[in-house]
């Protein structure tokens, strides 16, 4: 949460504290902490589940507790509600891998912001090899990202869906489609709707693993590649590209409206998803933070204002764009079509 201008030391102070509630859910999620105390337990055999030192687990779970993320009677320790929902491995709604995410975007990269805000981009990063060095990622990182996109995805996908108009489609493609949470969605409420989701190959596995989930395997077509560089196919009623742009440098994004645009047929809708900024480049406050989220973790992203990206459309020769704001959130698209 942002400082009042007008404020006292304390609010500094809870600011520069404010890393320590992340790094403890984080944590608890990579100890499966939660998995254990759906069922109320004492500290010791919490620690002893864990293989873990009893004196550190007394503190810490006394610590998720303050939190909020257990429930502590007399001695013993239960998950709170919004623990038991989300932070559950196995359940429907485990939305840990977000978690992971976030610190493993710690890892590489927020911890290095000062060196990044010296030298214009992560020390770890090059640019020429961007790709290659996230496809290079263990395993279990790539998992937690893309797991963690549908993670976020969820809640959106549904109300992305019940605005946009997909009856006239035919051929969708999602570019960079990453866990295919939208594409699915859109297949489940358009029941006519052939999709494409395009990814790098990592990804894409754990795109079929989520359509042969949802039984759309018929349905949602996958095509693994490199969008800056492969063919991605042609003949699209409608292209959607969520949370993709901010990755990207401006010539990037000129290059992927570019393709999509190409891609497209006549009269065909190109729909562009981000976090975007307002015209002053600093509000609203999650798409600010996205920009310096992008700073610290790719080689050249950052969160773009909703009107720089309708200019980009306009000029790839799309009509002009209308800005749907569907959501509470922070997430909102553009869309424009090929005339
Ligand atoms: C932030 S995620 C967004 C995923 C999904 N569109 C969503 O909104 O939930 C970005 C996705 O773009 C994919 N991606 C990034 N660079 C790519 C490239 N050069 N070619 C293909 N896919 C790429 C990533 O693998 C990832 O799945």
């Amino acid at each position: 949460m942002p400082v009042s201008a007008d404020g006292d030391f304390q609010e500094l102070l809870a600011m520069a504290r404010g890393f320590q509630p992340a790094k403890m859910l984080m944590t608890a999620v990579n100890l499966a902490v939660f998995d254990f105390l759906e069922e109320p337990r004492s500290a010791v055999e919490a620690a002893s589940w864990l293989k873990a030192n009893d004196r550190a687990t007394g503190i810490f779970l006394n610590g998720l507790a303050a939190l909020g993320l257990l429930v502590k009677e007399v001695d013993y320790f239960r998950n709170s509600a919004i623990a038991s929902r989300y932070l559950v491995r196995g359940k429907d709604e485990y939305r840990g891998a977000i978690i992971k995410h976030m610190e493993h975007t710690w890892d590489r990269g927020w911890n290095d912001l000062q060196n990044t805000v010296l030298l214009g981009r992560p020390t770890e990063a090059d640019p020429e090899k961007w790709v290659d060095k996230k496809t290079e990622r263990d395993e279990k990182e790539v998992r937690a990202f893309i797991c963690g996109m549908d993670a976020i995805a969820r809640d959106l996908a549904p109300k992305v869906s019940a605005v946009l108009d997909l009856k006239k489609v035919s051929r969708l493609l999602d570019l960079g489609g990453g866990p295919a949470t939208y594409a699915i969605a859109f297949a489940q409420a358009n029941p006519h709707l052939q999709a494409t989701v395009f990814d790098l190959p990592r990804p894409i596995i754990i795109a079929q693993e989520q359509i042969a989930k949802h039984r759309l395997t018929g349905r949602i077509a996958t095509l693994a590649g490199n969008f800056l560089e492969d063919d991605i196919g042609s003949g699209y009623d409608f292209i959607w590209v969520s949370q993709i742009l901010h990755s990207h440098d401006e010539k990037q994004c000129h290059l992927i409206i570019g393709k999509c645009v190409h891609a497209l047929n006549l009269g065909g809708t190109l729909a562009i998803q981000d976090f975007y900024l307002n015209k002053d480049g600093a509000s609203p406050l999650g798409p600010a933070m996205f920009g310096v989220h992008m700073l610290a973790v790719t080689p050249r992203g950052r969160a773009y204002t909703w009107g720089e990206v309708a200019e980009w459309m306009a000029q790839a020769g799309l009509s002009p764009a209308e800005h749907i704001r569907y959501d509470q959130g922070e997430a909102s698209f553009l869309t424009a079509k090929k005339q």
